[in-house]
């Protein structure tokens, strides 16, 4: 038998992932951003702000672009990228060279040796891999063994409820002997045509516009190592591994998703519930986390946004990643939708990543509803995942 890592660097090695493109440049003037980048996602990382100027990012898993990606991003920062894939960090390279990333190192290697690139990191982007290992607590306890004392990780762990189709389709795969070939790949394209119209899997074949590619297919359904993590499952992943949650990237999934108003049944329920049975009542109830996207720190390092708290007047509203504004009165991020007021309007506006909420209600036009109003709209908006907030 091989052991995992091999089976599946030479899946990685065959199909690289994710598609290669040729240019980053181009494709980031195009709009392509990457959920979690430390440069876009600061107060996400770090709600009191970056500890200091030149940071060290290690990119766990790298894959075809992250690596390069996080470099040309974070041009003052020091970026190391590690992959059992060579073919994966050949593209690397090619982004390194076309770019001229002189802060990048890359290396070829198993990140449960992370700890002998021997350095301390500021930063650990660790996304889609620690669910493709044998034993993914001891991938993140040698990450965290790697990460500084007051350093910050940013993981990746798919969901189990949207994928639970997927996991039947692999049973069967398996079952069937599809290899990871073309073939292989030919033949799970034929057999998702055929598949009943309530089979559990068509809501997320609907949904991944990435499974044109051959890579997808093979690590969407042929994939030799891969599990999924609920909420609680996750919380027991990251605590066994001594490390802290501090946050969502993006809270959508887990707050409100959109499926029931704020008087619904739904809401009545779910609302007063402490914070992690939220989360996980609304995993169950929403579907709507097929990943989940979020930090960890040290023990004892982690800081909480919680509009309960006395100051929130002092907390600085930041646009989210893709936050845009559509119309008067509408805007957009992704596939979510937010209409609002012009009084709702006005707050957003002011969320410049400069101004204290205080700063931004503290106008004669929001005398009258001032403070509640200010508090609750971008609790509202940080809980939609629309606005990030960082802390005083
Ligand atoms: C699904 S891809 C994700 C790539 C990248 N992190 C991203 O989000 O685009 C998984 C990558 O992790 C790499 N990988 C899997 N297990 C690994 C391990 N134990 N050590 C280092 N790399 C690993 C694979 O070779 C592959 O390139």
């Amino acid at each position: 038998m091989e052991d995992v890592s091999s089976l599946v660097a030479k899946q990685y090695e065959a199909f690289a992932y994710p598609r290669p493109f040729a240019d980053l440049e181009a494709e980031i003037a195009k709009g392509y951003y990457q959920i979690g980048d430390p440069a876009l996602y600061g107060p996400v990382l770090w709600p009191r702000g970056r500890p200091r100027k030149r940071l060290k990012i290690l990119v766990a898993g790298c894959g075809t672009i992250q690596g390069a990606y996080a470099a040309y991003m974070n041009p003052d920062d020091e970026i190391v990228g590690i992959d059992l894939s060579e073919a994966s960090l050949a593209h690397e390279r090619f982004l390194q060279d076309k770019h001229r990333l002189q802060n990048l190192k890359l290396f070829k290697g198993d990140l449960l040796d992370a700890a002998s690139l021997g350095d301390d990191f500021d930063v650990i982007l660790c996304t889609g891999v620690l669910h493709h290992m044998a034993d993914p607590g001891a991938g993140l306890a040698a990450l965290r063994d790697a990460l500084a004392p007051d350093g910050v990780m940013v993981l990746m762990l798919y969901g189990a409820t949207v994928r639970t189709g997927v996991y039947m389709l692999q049973d069967a795969f398996r079952r069937i002997g599809v290899q990871q070939t073309s073939e292989g790949v030919a033949q799970v394209r034929q057999i998702l045509r055929e598949l009943p119209g309530r089979h559990y899997a068509q809501d997320y074949i609907r949904a991944a516009a990435e499974l044109k590619d051959d890579a997808a297919v093979v690590d969407t359904f042929l994939h030799p190592q891969d599990r999924a993590y609920t909420v609680p499952q996750l919380f027991d992943l990251v605590e066994g591994a001594g490390l802290a949650f501090q946050g969502w990237v993006d809270n959508f999934p887990y707050w409100r998703n959109g499926a029931w108003g704020p008087d619904s049944a739904i809401a009545a329920a779910v609302d007063p519930l402490p914070r992690r049975e939220h989360w996980a009542a609304v995993e169950m109830l929403g579907l709507a986390a097929g990943m989940h996207m979020f930090t960890v720190r040290h023990a004892g390092e982690a800081l909480q946004v919680d509009f309960e708290r006395e100051d929130w007047r002092e907390f600085v509203p930041h646009w989210a990643p893709g936050l845009t504004r559509r119309a008067s009165g509408l805007f957009q991020r992704g596939p979510y939708e937010l209409k609002c007021s012009e009084l709702e309007q006005f707050v957003i506006d002011g969320a410049d990543g400069k101004r204290t909420i205080g700063e931004i209600i503290d106008v004669p036009a929001l005398e009258d509803v001032q403070d509640e109003f200010g508090r609750r709209y971008f609790e509202h908006l940080w809980k939609l995942g629309h606005v990030m907030i960082a802390l005083p």
